[in-house]
Parts: structure tokens; C-alpha cells; sequence
């Protein structure tokens, strides 16, 4: 039987575009990630956002604002400490460190306001922003070092352990905690994938700003 994060798999990779994943069916807007001319301001102004994101999710969970939320503690795909090295080391590299900007501010205040409200909901988005992290944002990552950090890897894209398994295990608690759910709070869940990569796709375009 398919579980339901096959479900939510297959409705991510939908609305990639062409260019970012084989699966995706959506036509490009933006130029691909080969073309881009990053600026490390740009790509400051990216982790900056993602952090105040991350530092979302993980005190909410870590809160278990909804006691289905407790399962998520401690995953190992948490990042905001990462980012907080990475941060610092721009920052002694001479780099000033710029203030969150909106797109990461206005996501974060939909997270905390799905998450009190609304709990399907609020996975779709806990498991979009790490699974993407772990796929296209890896790419971007690679892209990125290569062209402005002289391949520097940053902690934001390191994992203690294996990788693979600790999204396996993230699967697992997903499918766990969403068989709780009826059909029409699956179907909701399912349906607020599209929100995730607008909100993520602002987040990502501060790269090239
Ligand atoms: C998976 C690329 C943005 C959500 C993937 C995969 C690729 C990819 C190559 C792996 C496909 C496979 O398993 O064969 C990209 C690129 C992006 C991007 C290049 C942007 C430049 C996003 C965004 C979201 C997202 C904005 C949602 C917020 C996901 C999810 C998966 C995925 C949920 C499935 C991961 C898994 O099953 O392990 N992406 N993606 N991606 N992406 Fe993206």
C-alpha cells in the first residue's frame, strides 16, 4: 500500500519545474540554478531567512505546541545551530551579518500560526522545508560554493550520520502521526504543498538579490 509520504513525495516533486527535478512538471520561471550569479550578500540574505525558519520549526517542535509535534524532536535534520556556525564564520571571514528581510519573517509567522491552528497543515511545511533542504538545496549549496566560496562546504549542509536514514526515520514518524489523520485532513496537507515552495521560492531568490 502506498503510505501517505509517497503521497506527499508525489505532490512535491510535481511542482518542481522541469529544470530543478526529472519529476517536475512545472515550466521554469527563474533562470537554472547552472546559470546563476550569486553575490555572497545575496546568499547572506538566503541563510539569514532560512535560519529564522529553522529556529521556527525547531522551537516548535521542541515546544510540541500540538503533542503530535513531540515525535519531530530531535530528528537530526534540525539546522539552526548549523546555520548559526555558518553565520559566524561569514562574520570572521569580515562579512557583516544582515537583518532577517521578509520573505524568512513573513514565512515564519505562517508557520507559528499554521502550527497553533493547524496541524496537517503545518506538517506539509515541516516536511518540505527539511526534505528540500536535503535534495535541491544540497544542489544549490554545491552551485553556490563553487562559484563564491571556493568550494567551501558549510555546516548547512552536513548531517552527523547518515543522511538517508534520518530522513528514512522522518518518513516513518510522518506516515506514524498522519494515520491519525481522516482523508479530508490528508487531502488538506497535501494541498498546502503548493504554499511551501512559494513561500521557500522567496526565501531562495534572496540568493540572486
Ligand atoms: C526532491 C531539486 C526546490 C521540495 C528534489 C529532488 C531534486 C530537487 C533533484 C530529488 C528528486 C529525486 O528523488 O529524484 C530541487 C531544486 C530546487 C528545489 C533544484 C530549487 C532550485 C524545492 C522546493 C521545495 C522542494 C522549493 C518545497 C518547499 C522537495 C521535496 C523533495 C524534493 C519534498 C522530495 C525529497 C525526498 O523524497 O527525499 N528536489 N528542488 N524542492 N524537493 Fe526539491
Amino acid at each position: 500500500m502506498k503510505e501517505f509520504v509517497d503521497e506527499m513525495r508525489a505532490v512535491a516533486m510535481k511542482l518542481h519545474t522541469k529544470d530543478q527535478a526529472r519529476e517536475g512538471e512545472k515550466e521554469s520561471v527563474d533562470p537554472p540554478i547552472a546559470t546563476w550569479n550569486p553575490s555572497v550578500d545575496g546568499y547572506l540574505k538566503f541563510l539569514v531567512d532560512s535560519k529564522i525558519v529553522f529556529d521556527t520549526l525547531e522551537s516548535i517542535v521542541t515546544t510540541a505546541l500540538h503533542p503530535s509535534y513531540g515525535e519531530f524532536k530531535n530528528t537530526g535534520l534540525e539546522r539552526s545551530e548549523q546555520l548559526s556556525k555558518d553565520l559566524e564564520w561569514f562574520k570572521e571571514e569580515g562579512y557583516s551579518i544582515p537583518e532577517p528581510s521578509k520573505p524568512g519573517i513573513v514565512y515564519s509567522g505562517y508557520l507559528q500560526q499554521l502550527a497553533e491552528n493547524d496541524p496537517p497543515a503545518f506538517i506539509c511545511h515541516f516536511y518540505n522545508i527539511y526534505f528540500a533542504h536535503s535534495a535541491g538545496g544540497r544542489i544549490i549549496g554545491r552551485k553556490v560554493a563553487e562559484k563564491i566560496l571556493n568550494k567551501k562546504q558549510l555546516e548547512f549542509y552536513k548531517w552527523e550520520g547518515s543522511l538517508s536514514q534520518l530522513l528514512q526515520s522522518v518518513r516513518i514518524k510522518l506516515n506514524h502521526v498522519s494515520s491519525g489523520w481522516s482523508r479530508e485532513e490528508k487531502n488538506h496537507c497535501l494541498e498546502e504543498t503548493e504554499k511551501s515552495f512559494v513561500y521557500s521560492e522567496d526565501i531562495i531568490r534572496l540568493i540572486l538579490s
